[in-house]
């Protein structure tokens, strides 16, 4: 008989016994080849024991699109983004895409937005510091540039300050104070300040900064500070759920905004974007053109190739559903965040962690004298697959411990009530509104 490994491809199973018995290459590259079959079974399965996405509430990035999203994002997976001279119906996309944000963000009319697609906020958060480095030197700028921001910034404000060389001056946190604003922005400021950084949506807890008010501040003072507004996370939502807010370019000082487009802006990862007020704000030198590729090809950005699908998913979107439709989507997000905020206020076990805001992030941490802590409580309620990050706030709050939940378009209501049902079964209490049939959750 024919060992299976021998017989042809189209005869091969996907655990043919040589490959679902034996260990599989996880070092070193295999000598010879297997069937794709069973390739593509052993990575499927790999990947099959990862968390479930759809149960991911300390993600903002998005997990599910629409079936003719898929397609699309298959059909260009062969395109570099990069490549603008052979792939150009691309690259006006790529440029629809950032006049559209542009316009969104409410750039003024006597202004030209300039922005460009990058791998995500993080990117777009070191592009807009380095544009702002470089023109704080070309106004004379000397001696150490530094940023003045929050305590709360995301991690990759710090790694531009490494990598780029700034200091980072923070503002740090005390409980129950969590947002940024003009008074103690102004404390730290100075000629050699870059640029000062807002957020829109802070990672910990989700509040937006005074970012009107910072601008005012600014306004006022004898030499020119811009602001850079990371609105990774809120870029989306605000301008559905509260337009009326002035966060964006309606603020004169406020030159440039990073965005996660695969956050609210509901594209799978790998697309964020950096806007800036008008093209003046990029210093030349800081674009190189690209002639090898044929025609001219300008770029700003860190990486060299990157992927078409971000752009692409994101312009199919702004089509697909207009701005009443993405308006369809943030209310729906904020109804069910609403919802979640009430079931935990319920509970009678936690305590809400910084202002309720538009956006839709809960943290919470646990009400004193509670038999479990956060942590616990995190592993315990991973045991059901719904994975709630617990973590402490930076210093000086570090004393304050939180679980943090993001609802996004695909966590459903139901979701909501199952995640809470799970929660309190795992804060140790019994509910007695299980379904006909349910099968009670030990509890320990
Ligand atoms: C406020 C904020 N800024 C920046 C980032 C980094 O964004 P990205 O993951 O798109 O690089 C995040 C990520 O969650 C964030 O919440």
């Amino acid at each position: 008989m024919r060992n299976l490994r021998d017989v042809g491809d189209e005869l091969q199973l996907s655990y043919a016994a040589r490959y679902s018995t034996d260990g599989i290459p996880k070092f070193e590259v295999p000598a010879g080849p297997m069937p794709a079959r069973a390739a593509y079974q052993l990575v499927s399965d790999e990947l099959a024991l990862d968390g479930n996405p759809k149960q991911n509430l300390a993600s903002f990035v998005t997990t599910w699109m629409e079936p003719e999203a898929d397609q699309l994002a298959k059909e260009v997976l062969d395109k570099n983004l990069v490549d603008k001279d052979e792939y150009p119906r691309t690259e006006v996309i790529h440029r629809r895409v950032c006049a559209m944000l542009g316009s969104l963000l409410n750039a003024p009319a006597d202004c030209t937005p300039v922005g460009t697609a990058t791998v995500g906020s993080s990117e777009a958060i070191m592009l807009g510091l380095v544009a702002h480095r470089a023109a704080w030197r070309k106004r004379g700028g000397k001696g150490t540039p530094n940023i003045v921001c929050s305590g709360l910034v995301h991690t990759c404000w710090e790694k531009a300050a490494v990598y780029f060389d700034m200091e980072l001056r923070q503002v740090p946190p005390e409980p129950g104070r969590y947002v940024l604003d003009a008074e103690r922005v102004k404390a730290l400021v100075d000629e050699n300040t870059v640029a000062v950084g807002a957020i829109l949506g802070n990672t910990f807890t989700g509040e937006v900064d005074d970012v009107a008010g910072i601008d005012e501040m600014l306004r006022s003072l004898p030499y020119e500070v811009p602001i850079h507004v990371d609105a990774a996370s809120g870029g989306f939502v605000a301008p559905f759920l509260v337009p009326e807010l002035a966060w964006d370019f309606r603020l004169e000082r406020v030159k440039s905004i990073n965005i996660s487009n695969h956050k609210f802006g509901l594209v799978y990862p790998g697309m964020g974007t950096v806007l800036f007020r008008d093209e003046s704000d990029v210093d030349d030198s800081l674009v190189f053109h690209i002639t090898y590729l044929g025609g001219d090809a300008p770029t700003f950005s860190l990486n060299f190739s990157q992927a078409s699908q971000g752009v692409v998913l994101q312009y199919y979107n702004f089509l697909r559903l207009g701005r009443s439709g993405y308006g369809e989507v943030m209310a729906a997000i904020d109804a069910n965040a609403k919802a979640l905020r009430a079931e935990l206020r319920n509970l009678d076990a936690f305590e809400m962690i910084g202002e309720e805001t538009f956006m839709p992030v809960i943290a919470v941490a646990l009400k004193d004298g509670a038999k479990r802590d956060v942590f616990e409580l995190s592993a315990r309620i991973r045991e059901t697959g719904w994975i709630v990050p617990a973590y402490r706030l930076p210093a000086n709050a570090q004393d304050v411990a939180v679980l943090r939940m993001v609802v996004r378009e695909s966590i459903s209501r139901d979701m909501i009530d199952q995640l809470i049902e799970d929660l309190r079964h795992a804060l140790g209490r019994a509910s007695g509104a299980l379904e006909p049939g349910q099968p009670r959750r030990p509890i320990c």
